[in-house]
């Protein structure tokens, strides 16, 4: 891997000069009146019927011994309230194509059981069903997402789940009386299948195209409920898909998905935790390619609407290692070290480049599989890495972008894109600005030189995202490896901030 010193603008590189010393880098800010506003969906969550996301991770029940709130785990709603979770999607994944929703309401007790045959054939006894989502979002204030199943269910079965908890009126909504909801829910976000490429039906883009559009005719509007349709996109680097769909469909959808995890080899996806420096970079180079997979969806999409009306939805994105030792292969469980919290920032600072057309993003997934906000073992629960990108990052939501260029050296990784040293993105709102840098070097600090371009500013806050190695993790009784704490590493002067970075770490800024 060869370094050298390059100039980020627009993520396009450009080489300016070559360097031995060690690592100053400069960021410029170009604010433009006329920039996007960054989704605050952009900062969005998933939550499958897969291994402890739903049970053990926020579900255990009114009757359990963990403590609880109406049957959610307190521990876990107070951790994710921090994180204002603006939209959660549910209930899969895969998982939604065999989900029919009638299983999951009514007497728990009294609810069939089925078996989870994408997730390691666990019995699933359907306690955890509409209510008890639409309730969840209710306690995180947060927008619920459906993922409607047209892989295995009727036309018929989701135009009623919508009216079931939509409408004011008629069959459905004496039914949801009946299960103790008095109002209707407000429901904005509808997906019509998931993957349907893959487990949600393996159709090929031409037939779903079809299949959209006559499921959709049947998801009614009730009694002002306005839905925001998501039609299933594409397998990341999938074009075709998202050009056929945008042809055929696309005004019958207010947004199209796209799913990317950052994988090199599904049969040999590694460790989580037990890796070196080039599987890091390697990680780095890999999560990048979002940048590449967003700018060509969207130049299909630019060109069936150049208005951007449509949102392209990334509403399934992040790590996936090998499950842990001695946990169900089908459970998706992984610990999240400081390699995955650059995997996240870098991530999120790709979504606000491309926030004039990416419009939510939903991190897979927010409790106990894959890269997880949070991680449970009965009564305890971590915070992962992952979490803490995403509390440092909430001043963000809804900040409009402010654009900027960053000259700094770079990482070359065979076949994927380079890794910049220092990345960063920014954003303001209310008149404050937030800054977040990243210094991706495991061993090289960083002096950043930040042009405010005229912003009259003072810095206000500051916090770091670091660890003594990257393998750290958060690990169940042990004091915290990878926490953020205050930063006082930034100064400006004379009209220039300059933020002293060290290796491997994470930095949000206040300026005001
Ligand atoms: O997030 C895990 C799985 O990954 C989802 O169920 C599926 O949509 C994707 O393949």
């Amino acid at each position: 891997m060869n370094k050298c010193l390059k100039s980020l603008a627009a993520m396009a590189f450009t080489a300016v000069a070559a360097s031995a010393a060690p690592a100053e880098s400069a960021v410029k800010l170009e604010p433009a009146a006329d920039a996007p506003v960054i989704s605050k969906e952009i900062y969005g969550q998933f939550a499958e019927h897969l291994g402890r996301c739903i049970y053990g991770g926020l579900w255990v029940g009114p009757e359990s011994g963990i403590a609880n709130t109406q049957g959610y785990r307190t521990d876990v709603l107070e951790a994710l309230r921090e994180l204002h979770i603006p939209v959660l999607r549910w209930p899969g994944g895969c998982f939604a194509d065999e989900y029919h929703w009638m299983d999951g309401i009514g007497p728990r007790e009294k609810r069939p059981m089925m078996v989870n045959s994408n997730w390691g054939g666990t019995v699933e006894d359907n306690s955890f069903g509409t209510n008890e989502f639409f309730n969840l979002c209710e306690l995180l204030g947060c927008e619920p997402y459906l993922s409607g199943n047209v892989g295995s269910g009727t036309v018929e079965e989701l135009a009623k789940w919508v009216e079931y908890i939509t409408a004011e009126n008629g069959p459905m909504a004496d039914l949801r009386r009946s299960n103790g909801r008095e109002k209707p829910w407000k429901l904005k976000y509808l997906g019509v299948g998931n993957e349907s490429w893959g487990c949600g039906g393996n159709f090929t883009a031409e037939f779903y195209a079809n299949v959209y559009r006559r499921y959709q005719t049947y998801c009614r509007e009730f009694d002002g409920n306005k839905l925001y349709k998501i039609a299933s996109g594409a397998n990341a680097g999938d074009l075709h898909w998202t050009d056929v769909l945008m042809r055929d469909a696309m005004h019958h959808f207010a947004g199209l998905s796209l799913h990317y995890y950052s994988v090199d080899d599904w049969s040999s996806k590694g460790s989580a935790t037990v890796f070196d420096t080039s599987d890091y970079y390697r990680t780095l180079g890999l999560c990048l390619e979002m940048n590449k997979l967003v700018t060509d969806h969207s130049a299909i999409m630019d060109r069936y609407d150049p208005e951007r009306r449509v949102g392209l939805m990334v509403d399934e994105w992040g790590t996936w290692w090998e499950v842990e030792p001695g946990t169900n292969p089908g459970h998706l469980f992984q610990q999240n070290t400081m390699r995955d919290a650059m995997v996240a920032a870098l991530t999120l600072n790709i979504f606000h480049r491309h926030a004039a057309r990416v419009r939510m993003a939903n991190i897979a997934q927010i409790a106990n599989v894959l890269q997880a906000m949070v991680l449970t073992d009965g009564p305890e629960m971590v915070l992962t890495p992952t979490y803490y990108v995403f509390r440092m990052y909430v001043p963000h939501q809804d900040g409009r972008l402010v654009p900027l260029s960053v000259t700094t050296e770079t990482q070359s990784v065979a076949g994927r894109p380079d890794v910049p040293q220092i990345d960063a993105t920014c954003s303001v709102k209310d008149g404050v600005y937030t800054l977040s840098l990243t210094n991706t070097s495991l061993t090289d600090a960083s002096s950043v030189s930040v042009d405010l371009a005229g912003i009259k500013a003072k810095v206000a806050g500051g916090e770091i995202l670091t660890a003594k190695s990257v393998n750290d993790y958060n690990d169940f009784g042990q004091a915290e490896k990878v926490a953020p704490r205050k930063f006082d590493g930034a100064k400006i002067s004379k009209g220039r901030l300059v933020v002293d970075m060290p290796a491997m770490s994470i930095v949000t800024l206040e300026l005001k």
